[in-house]
C-alpha cells in the first residue's frame, strides 16, 4: 500500500436509499432496475457510487473469488464475510445477500434462521434464494418473519448438476410454461423480485408482463423489468469462462497482468522505486552519520 498522503476523492451526491419499494416504483413506472454482483469493501463502494440501485452478494462468490468450479462448495460462513464487507462500503443501493446451497433447502425453520443472519450479522436488507415451487413455503415463511426474499429461476446455478451444466432453461413450451407458473407462485408466496437466469427473452418478457413484482434478468433479454451481471464478468476479471450473455465493457484481468509484469520488470531493471518513489534525509543530518561510522 502506498504511504503517500492520498488525494481525497471527490465525494459523490449523496443519493436516496434504494429500498424494495423502490423495485417496485421502478416497474411501475417503466424505469430499468439496474443491479450487480459485489463480494468486498472497494468494490461495494465503486457500485454505489456509479449509482447502481442494488448490489448482489452473490454465492458466484465461490467461483469468481474463492476459484471453486462451481457454486456448490461455498458455505453461510463465507457468504455472512463477504456481505459483511460489502455492507461497510455501499450506503445507497439495496444489499441482497445469496443463501448458499444446503442453507434453505434442508427445513424451513433452517432457512429461516439462515436468512435471519444476512440481516441480524451481515448488514444485508434481503435475501436471495434459488427455486420455484418446491421453496414457496420457506419464501412465506422468510418473508413472514420480516426478511425480503428475490427468487430465482431459470438457470439456476446451484442445480448445475441436475440440469447437466450451466445450460440454457425454459427452451421448450412444456420447460416455459413451468417457469410461467413457478414465477407466479413466487410472487404469491411474497418474493419482491426474481431473477430470471439464461431463459429465452421472449418468454422472460411474457413473465415481466404477468408479474406484479419485478424480473431482474442475466441472459433473459431486455424485456426484463432490470439486470443483473456479475461484476468480474462485466470488467473482464474473471479469464475462466464468459457466458454468451455477458457484455465485456472492461478487459481488467489483461490490464492487471500487463501493470504486474511491468513492475516485475521495472524492479529487475532497477528502474522501480526511483527518487521520487524514495525518502531522503536531510542532508546535515546524513553528513552525521557517515561522518561517525
Ligand atoms: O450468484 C450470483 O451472482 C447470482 C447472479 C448470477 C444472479 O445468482
Amino acid at each position: 500500500m502506498s504511504t503517500t498522503t492520498p488525494t481525497p476523492a471527490a465525494a459523490p451526491a449523496a443519493r436516496k436509499k434504494v429500498t424494495t419499494r423502490t423495485f417496485r416504483q421502478k416497474k411501475q413506472r417503466g424505469e430499468p432496475i439496474t443491479m450487480l454482483t459485489a463480494y468486498d469493501f472497494m468494490t461495494a463502494r465503486a457500485v454505489d457510487q456509479a449509482g447502481v440501485d442494488s448490489i448482489l452478494v452473490g454465492d458466484s462468490l465461490g467461483m469468481v473469488v474463492l476459484g471453486y468450479s462451481s457454486t456448490l462448495p461455498v458455505t453461510m460462513e463465507e457468504m455472512l464475510h463477504h456481505c459483511k464487507a460489502v455492507a461497510r462500503g455501499a450506503s445507497a443501493a439495496l444489499l441482497v445477500g445469496d443463501m448458499p446451497f444446503m442453507s434453505y433447502q434442508v427445513s424451513v425453520p433452517e432457512a429461516v434462521r439462515n436468512a435471519g443472519r444476512f440481516l441480524q450479522e451481515a448488514g444485508m436488507e434481503a435475501v436471495k434464494l434459488e427455486g420455484g415451487r418446491e421453496r414457496a413455503e420457506a419464501v412465506r415463511q422468510i418473508t413472514a418473519a420480516g426478511i425480503p426474499v428475490m427468487g430465482h429461476l431459470g438457470l439456476t446455478p446451484q442445480s448445475v448438476a441436475q440440469f447437466g451444466g450451466f445450460v440454457p432453461q425454459g427452451k421448450t413450451a412444456a420447460a416455459a410454461q413451468r417457469l410461467i407458473e413457478d414465477a407466479q407462485i413466487l410472487q404469491e408466496a411474497g418474493c419482491f423480485s426474481i431473477v430470471l437466469e439464461s431463459v429465452p427473452a421472449q418468454l422472460a418478457e411474457l413473465i415481466s408482463q404477468q408479474l406484479a413484482i419485478p424480473t431482474i434478468g442475466i441472459g433473459a433479454g431486455v424485456g426484463c423489468d432490470g439486470q443483473v451481471l456479475v461484476i468480474h464478468d462485466l470488467l473482464g476479471l474473471y479469464d475462466r469462462f464468459t457466458p454468451k450473455f455477458v457484455k465485456q465493457y472492461r478487459t481488467l484481468h489483461r490490464d492487471i497482468v500487463g501493470a504486474l509484469a511491468e513492475y516485475k520488470a521495472e524492479v529487475e531493471a532497477r528502474a522501480f522505486p526511483a527518487a521520487e518513489h524514495s525518502i531522503y534525509m536531510d542532508e546535515a543530518e546524513w553528513n552525521l552519520v557517515t561522518r561517525n561510522p
